[in-house]
């Protein structure tokens, strides 16, 4: 149980070291399923989400040996979860499926669970896993997926990054070749392939919308290092673009943060992009209009931190979020400090400018969480974030002594 007390203070200065990405990391660690050699992460990020998906790999057969930062992880056997419960810690559970369905000819998983930002089902990956030849039945809240795989082409309904990694990897030990349309082009997906294919596969296109995948015979153990969280990234540029000041954030990387980096360009912020990173200098000056969409549109991740940065902006300020069904829980807490926006279904209306006030505020998901210790920055008086189910720690690593070091006021209490 979390309490994060917040202050306001100087503008932010300094530098910060971006970590390697949870929505990278998760999906590797998925991918060490579909050997029985070892797959090593070099460095691996300190997060719990990654803690739970190494727990869950445990539940299914598999070593994984921490060393530092180093991860090693070895499946070599392999034997679906018994226990249903610790799926439903994350999301990313869902991601096993591919993979074991693929070494096995097996898999099942149940339903997962994940945050509160929307139903989010799965139907897109039970698709493509009945495209590549498996049959799905579903019994007491389980989900069995039985067969042998064999290419196949598959339509996303949706460019889903979730369906689009789990797909990939069934198709990597699959009888033939598969071809993904409408896929996901997050980096993380890229990031996914680069590291199937160090482990033997055969994966093309990735990072356009039809990725291409020819089956092997097996694949064998290698060393990945995800790339950088553009998310941690994107969290600390708002924060700069909230609060005002001039940090530098190493290991970011410019080139996959476009979208959010031209629209805090145009609210009047200063990027500056240098080899092994960026500087984001000034407070943002003018509203804005963001509407969130698939990569590389603006990014659903960066909607909350983002409109904070529309709060504390002075003008009006419209927010559409096209990809979650519910993912403005952080609205009430914001209005709680004193925020003025208006929400209708999937629009949000923002008048900026006005100061807001510290307040006790809960935190409902991991990203609002984030997006309310950026408010408390820039708050009258002392905020409290309470984060009774430690969502900020599932995603940030110790987000709280990065803002420190950048001269923020946040401690864990
Ligand atoms: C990944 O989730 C990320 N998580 C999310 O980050 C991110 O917000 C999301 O992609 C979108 O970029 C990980 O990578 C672990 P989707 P994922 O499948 O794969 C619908 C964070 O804060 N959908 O692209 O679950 C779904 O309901 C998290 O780090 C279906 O309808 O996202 C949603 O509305 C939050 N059927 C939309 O698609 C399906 O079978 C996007 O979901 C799958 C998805």
């Amino acid at each position: 149980m979390a309490i994060f007390e917040v202050e306001p203070g100087a503008p932010l200065m300094g530098e910060a070291v971006i970590h390697p990405a949870k929505n990278a990391a998760l999906p590797v660690i998925a991918a060490s399923l579909l050997t029985a050699d070892t797959l090593v992460v070099p460095d691996m990020p300190d997060l719990t989400d990654v803690q739970s998906m190494c727990e869950l790999l445990v539940a299914c057969g598999a070593t994984v040996e921490r060393d530092g930062a180093s991860m090693a992880l070895s499946a070599r056997q392999l034997t679906p979860p018994a226990s249903a419960a610790m799926m439903r810690w994350t999301r990313a559970s869902a991601l096993i499926m591919g993979p074991m369905l693929a070494r096995l000819g097996y898999a099942r998983i149940t339903m997962p669970g994940g945050c509160a930002i929307g139903q989010r089902p799965i139907d897109l990956h039970l698709k493509g896993m009945a495209a590549l030849g498996a049959e799905v039945t579903t019994r007491q809240g389980f989900i069995e997926l039985h067969g042998t795989l064999r290419g196949a082409v598959v339509y996303l309904d949706l460019p889903s990054v979730g369906a689009t990694e789990n797909i990939m990897m069934a198709a990597t030990l699959a009888d033939g070749v598969t071809r993904i349309e409408n896929a996901a082009k997050e980096p993380e997906v890229v990031d996914l392939a680069h590291c199937l294919n160090a482990m033997g596969a055969l994966v093309h296109g990735a990072g356009t919308a039809t990725i291409v995948v020819r089956g092997v015979e097996s694949l064998h153990g290698a060393t990945h290092q995800p790339i950088p969280d553009r998310i941690e990234a994107g969290t600390l540029c708002c924060a700069a673009a909230a609060a005002g000041g001039n940090i530098l954030l190493r290991n970011a990387r410019p080139e996959q943060m476009r979208a959010l980096l031209f629209k805090l360009q145009e609210s009047g912020t200063t990027v500056s992009e240098f080899p092994g990173g960026l500087r984001i200098r000034g407070k943002a000056k003018w509203p804005m209009e963001i509407r969130t969409l698939s990569y590389p549109g603006f990014p659903t991740d960066m909607q909350a931190p983002m409109m904070v940065v529309a709060c504390v902006t002075p003008g009006t300020s419209v927010f559409l979020e096209t990809i979650f069904e519910n993912r403005f829980m952080h609205v009430p807490e914001l209005i709680r400090m004193g925020a003025s926006i208006r929400v209708e279904d999937r629009v949000a209306v923002i008048e900026g400018g006005y100061r807001l006030q510290g307040a006790d505020v809960r935190c409902p998901d991991l990203r609002s969480g984030a997006a309310l210790l950026l408010a408390g920055l820039t708050a009258d008086g002392i905020t409290r974030v309470e984060d009774g189910a430690g969502h900020i720690d599932r995603g940030y690593v110790r987000l709280e002594e990065t803002l420190s070091a950048l001269g923020a006021k946040v401690r864990r209490l």
